[in-house]
C-alpha cells in the first residue's frame, strides 16, 4: 500500500507533461484505483480557478475542504487535488463518517484573488455537483469564506455559528487527538491514561493548547515549545507547572514518554526520528511522515506511531455533523470513537506485522471496500 499522507509531488506525472495527461493518467491509469471525477472549474469574471477532486463516494458524498494556494503551476495544483482527495478518502473512513473523499483546490494567492465574487463562483460549482461533494475550510479558506460560499449551495460546512454552522473545529480536533493518545497509552502501557507521563507538544496553536488542557487534566507533565512566545506565555502564565523549551529539536530531544506534533507537516524525519526520546507519537499535525518508510523507522525504534490522519478527524467530524444541524454533544460521542479505532489500528498492525501507519491505510481501504455503514462500523465494541 503506498502511503496516502503525503502529498508526494515527487511521485507526480513528469512536470513537463500536461494537465490533462496529469489527470487522465491518475483518474483512468492509477495504480492506486483511481479517482472517481475531477472537475475543472473556470469563471473568467472573477478569475476564479478551481480543481474538485472526488476520490470516492463509496460511503456517501465525498467531503473535505477547499485548499486556496498559490500554486507554482496548474498541474502542481491538480495533483495536489487528487492526493488531499485520496488522503479524505481514508480519513473519512476511519472517522465513521458517510462520506467519501474529495477536496477543491482554488488556484491562487487567496491575499490578492480572492474576492465575494469568486467565493460565490467557486459555491455554484459545488452546486453543479448536486450534493456528491460537501466542502469545508482548508489552508487559505476560513470559516467567513464558507459563509460566502453557503449562498450558492446546501453542501457546504465549516460556516460561522450565526450562519448554522459549528465554527472552530480545534476543540474536537484536540479532543480526538488526546483520545488517540490514551489508546496509544494503553498500548504501550498498559493503561488508558497519561497520568504520570511527561508528554512534549510542538506547536500551542488552536489544537496544541486543547490538548494541552487535556493532557493536564488527566494527570500529565507537559512541556511545550512554539515559535510564537505569545502562545507559550499563554499556556505558562495559566498553568505555572508547564514548563517550556526553545525549539522542536530540542523538545524532542528532552526526556518524554510521548511527543505530540501539533504545529506544521513533515514534522518525523529521519534526524527526529533517531533523535526521540519518547516511544509514542501522537499529534495533530497534517503530514507528520516527512517521507514514505519513516513509519517503518519509527517502529524499528520501538516507537509507537498513532497515525495522524486518524487521530486529527475531530474536525472533520465536527463538520460533517454541521450537515444535519450541529450538534456538540453528538460530534462528541463520535469523537471518542478516535479511541477505539485507534486501538483497533494497532491491534491490526501486531497482527499483521506492519507499522502501524500501513494497518491504518489497510482498515480503511477494507471498509471502502465492503462499503460498511458508519452505523456498524462505530458499533460499540467498535470497528473490525
Ligand atoms: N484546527 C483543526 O481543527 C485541525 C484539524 C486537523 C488537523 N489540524 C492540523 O493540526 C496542526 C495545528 O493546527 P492548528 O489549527 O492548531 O494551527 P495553529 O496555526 O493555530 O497552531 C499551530 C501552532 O504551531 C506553531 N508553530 C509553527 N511552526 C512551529 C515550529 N517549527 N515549532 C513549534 N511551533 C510551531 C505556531 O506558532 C502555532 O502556534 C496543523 O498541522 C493542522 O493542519 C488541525
Amino acid at each position: 500500500m503506498t502511503d496516502v499522507r503525503q502529498t508526494d509531488h515527487s511521485s507526480s506525472v513528469e512536470s513537463t507533461g500536461s494537465t490533462a495527461s496529469t489527470v487522465l493518467a491518475r483518474l483512468f491509469r492509477s495504480e492506486q484505483g483511481g479517482h472517481e471525477q475531477v472537475v475543472l472549474c473556470q469563471d473568467r469574471a472573477s478569475g476564479l480557478k478551481a480543481v474538485i477532486a472526488l476520490h470516492s463516494t463509496a460511503l456517501g458524498p465525498a467531503l473535505g475542504g477547499t485548499r486556496f494556494h498559490a500554486y507554482a503551476s496548474d498541474e502542481e495544483a491538480v495533483e495536489d487535488a487528487l492526493n488531499l482527495a485520496r488522503g479524505m478518502s481514508y480519513k473519512n473512513a476511519l472517522a465513521g463518517l458517510d462520506h467519501g473523499g474529495g477536496k477543491a483546490v482554488v488556484i491562487g494567492d487567496p491575499d490578492t484573488l480572492k474576492t465575494e465574487e469568486l467565493l460565490l463562483a467557486y459555491g455554484r460549482f459545488v452546486a453543479s455537483l448536486g450534493g456528491r461533494y460537501v466542502t469545508a475550510c482548508d489552508v487559505g479558506t476560513y470559516v467567513a469564506d464558507m459563509d460566502v460560499v453557503a449562498r450558492e449551495n446546501r453542501w457546504t460546512t465549516g460556516r460561522s455559528p450565526e450562519n448554522g454552522g459549528a465554527g472552530d473545529s480545534s476543540v474536537l480536533t484536540a479532543f480526538g487527538v488526546f483520545q488517540g493518545m490514551r489508546a496509544a497509552a494503553r498500548t504501550q502501557w498498559g493503561e488508558p491514561t497519561l497520568r504520570g507521563c511527561r508528554v512534549g507538544v510542538a506547536g500551542v496553536g488552536k489544537v496544541g493548547h486543547h490538548l494541552v488542557e487535556h493532557l493536564l487534566e488527566d494527570g500529565a507533565e507537559v512541556v511545550i515549545t512554539d515559535v510564537r512566545a505569545d502562545a507559550v506565555d499563554r499556556i505558562t502564565a495559566r498553568h505555572p507547572r508547564v514548563t517550556s523549551v526553545s525549539d522542536a529539536q530540542v523538545l524532542v530531544r528532552t526526556p518524554l514518554d510521548v511527543y505530540a506534533p501539533c504545529a506544521l507537516g513533515g514534522a518525523l524525519d529521519d534526524a527526529t526520528v533517531a533523535a526521540l526520546t519518547a516511544t509514542v507519537v501522537c499529534g495533530a499535525a497534517n503530514n507528520q511522515l516527512a517521507h514514505p518508510g519513516v513509519e517503518k523507522d519509527l517502529a524499528d525504534r520501538g516507537i509507537l506511531y498513532a497515525p495522524d490522519y486518524v487521530v486529527n478527524a475531530g474536525g472533520v467530524i465536527q463538520v460533517a455533523d454541521e450537515l444535519h444541524g450541529f450538534d456538540f454533544d453528538r460530534a462528541k460521542t463520535k469523537a471518542t470513537k478516535i479511541y477505539d479505532t485507534t486501538l483497533a489500528i494497532f491491534d491490526r498492525a501486531r497482527t499483521d506485522g506492519v507499522p502501524p501507519a500501513v494497518a491504518a491505510d489497510r482498515l480503511a481501504e477494507q471498509r471502502i471496500a465492503d462499503r460498511t455503514p458508519a452505523s456498524e462500523w462505530l458499533r460499540p465494541e467498535g470497528p473490525a
